[in-house]
């Protein structure tokens, strides 16, 4: 049993980890600030075994409160959604980056005697995945062109011959190219966590986590989550909007999983100090999260395929797991149809409603949208 506090503890993979924590035993603190566009009413799944403290990450009184006693935190509080930090520059530094810096120059004053710090990071930071040639052999490829996205030629191409190159595993090890501003502010909470850990003898790990879904996930929220995105249009019968063909590929990985490795990550010692992934380690194009959902909702509609592209956007990346395998003994078990089978069972029974429409329109008016 330990006492734990979990930032962002009443978002959508927090409020799993609360509930996984709760279930151990473990006394559980949260500080969340119930950021409005992720929470339009106050969640209906907060644990009523856990504290919870409704106060913004930075507030530096909430956290001189909270942390005295604690002896793990997960730090989930973010900002998130990869469009929108483009054009709210300074709110996803602030809430992300200064965030993070103040959790832990808080822990630091406080000599707060951790036993572990675990960070959410993400896979936008790697930009595109890893690749193969078969030529020249692995690469790791910048963002495609603008130009190139321009004629719908969308797959990678080698930076050396040229030719179309194959996707392959991403490994830790990748070259990190964080392609939009919520990208660089995940890998500055890993690196501050990661470096500051080192310095001050706070076992830290990192989690990569890639395109996470489950229930709890924000329905409406037209910005984050392409399952519940594409679910919101699907329940209202407008077609999905997908950008370039949508045969763009991603490592979609349940909550449930992701929650395991969480677990895993406070409690093995091998990864103090590592960034690790925790993922499915499966591929799956957009498209075939679309029909896998219209399927499950019973409604057969056509693709939205406006042809547009977000920069930024990467065209394929999918975790490689070895590490986190050897390091955590992480192992996936929900495969996409049983995880999508269970988000869709959970939806039905609360509203989703379709911004969608109205947030691709502002991309577009913003000149994020491009095609
Ligand atoms: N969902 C994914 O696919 C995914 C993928 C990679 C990484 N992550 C990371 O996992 C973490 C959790 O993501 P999620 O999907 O559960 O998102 P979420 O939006 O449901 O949860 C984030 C929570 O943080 C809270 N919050 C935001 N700003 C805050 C602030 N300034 N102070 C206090 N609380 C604040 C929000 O109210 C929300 O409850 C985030 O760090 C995110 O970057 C998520
Ligand atoms: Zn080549």
């Amino acid at each position: 049993m330990a006492q734990v506090l979990v930032t962002g503890g009443a978002g959508f993979i927090g409020g799993h980890l609360v509930d996984a924590l709760v279930a151990r035993g473990d006394r559980v603190h949260v500080v969340d600030s119930l950021v409005p566009q992720v929470h339009p009413t106050r969640p209906d799944y907060l644990n009523p075994k856990a504290t919870y403290h409704f106060a913004d990450i930075a507030d530096r009184g909430t956290l001189a409160k909270v942390l005295p006693g604690t002896e793990v935190v997960f730090h989930l509080a973010a900002a998130v959604g990869t469009a929108q930090s483009m054009y709210q520059v300074d709110h996803f530094v602030r809430t992300n980056t200064l965030g993070t810096a103040t959790l832990l120059q808080s822990i630091i004053d406080q000599k707060v005697r951790l036993r572990r710090f675990v960070v959410a990071s993400s896979n936008t930071i790697y930009g595109e995945g890893r690749y193969v040639c078969s030529k020249c052999g692995p690469i790791a490829p910048d963002l495609r062109p603008d130009s190139q996205l321009l004629q719908h030629d969308w797959e990678v191409r080698c930076p050396t011959c040229g030719a179309t190159a194959r996707p392959a595993p991403t490994e830790e090890t990748k070259t990190i190219q964080p392609s939009t501003v919520y990208a660089q502010t995940k890998l500055s909470q890993e690196q501050l966590t990661l470096m500051l850990g080192r310095a001050y003898d706070l076992p830290s790990v990192s989690c990569r986590f890639f395109n996470t879904y489950g229930p709890r996930q924000g329905l409406s929220n037209p910005y984050t989550g392409l399952t519940a995105i594409f679910l919101a249009q699907i329940r209202h019968g407008h077609a999905p909007i997908v950008y370039e063909d949508g045969l763009q590929t991603r490592d979609f990985v349940s909550v449930h999983d992701i929650v395991a490795g969480l677990l895993l990550a406070m409690e093995r010692p091998q990864a103090v100090g590592q960034a690790v992934n925790l993922a499915s380690g499966k591929a799956s194009t957009v498209r075939e999260v679309a029909r896998v959902l219209m399927e499950l909702e019973g409604r057969e509609l056509p693709l939205d395929q406006p042809n547009k592209f977000r920069p930024g956007d990467v065209r394929h990346c999918t975790a490689d797991l070895t590490r986190s395998r050897q390091l955590l003994g992480y192992e996936p078990k929900v495969n996409l149809r049983d995880g999508l089978a269970e988000l869709h069972a959970w939806s039905r029974e609360h509203a989703a409603e379709d911004h969608v429409k109205a947030a691709h329109q502002e991309l577009e008016a913003r000149g994020i949208l491009k095609g």
